[in-house]
């Protein structure tokens, strides 16, 4: 695994509010491949393990229970420097802070129901893709 692969997470609020299409587009149009993707309702336990980095946080069982709250995409990206070109197109993970014309600072309102995840280095890609699609 290389910069070339990142896992991508489009949230609950994401799916439900139909926007999958248009952050598909957003990473397809930079010039990045989809290489898997599925929807799938994640178990609290998954959810813990995915997030195992944030469990001493005080926001850890807001975020599991939202991440379970409803069902989710789970992708595959590839392409050059794919980790950090999604998390450009992602904007900061508050998106009070997010740039206008990132995914954040256009659709999203709160740092927990913030649409979209990225791995943050190779070796959470790694990890995430491993945790959700082997
Ligand atoms: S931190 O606090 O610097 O380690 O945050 P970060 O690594 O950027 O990501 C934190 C993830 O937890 C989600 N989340 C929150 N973060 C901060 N504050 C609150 N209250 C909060 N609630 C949820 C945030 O959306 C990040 O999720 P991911 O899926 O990693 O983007």
């Amino acid at each position: 695994m290389s910069n070339k692969h990142t896992f991508v997470m489009i949230k609950p609020d994401g799916v439900e509010r139909g926007d999958v299409g248009n952050i598909i587009s957003r990473f397809e149009n930079k010039g990045l491949e989809l290489q898997n993707m599925k929807l799938m309702h994640i178990s609290r336990d998954l959810a813990k393990k995915h997030y195992q980095e944030h469990k001493e946080k005080p926001f850890f069982n807001e975020l599991i229970d939202y991440i379970t709250s409803g069902p989710v995409i789970v992708m595959i990206w590839e392409g050059e420097n794919a980790i950090s070109a999604v998390r450009f197109l992602m904007g900061a993970t508050d998106p009070q802070k997010a740039e206008p014309g990132s995914i954040r600072g256009d659709m999203a309102l709160s740092i927990t129901k913030n649409i979209v995840h990225g791995s943050d280095s190779e070796e959470s890609a790694q990890r995430e893709i491993n945790l959700f699609f082997k």
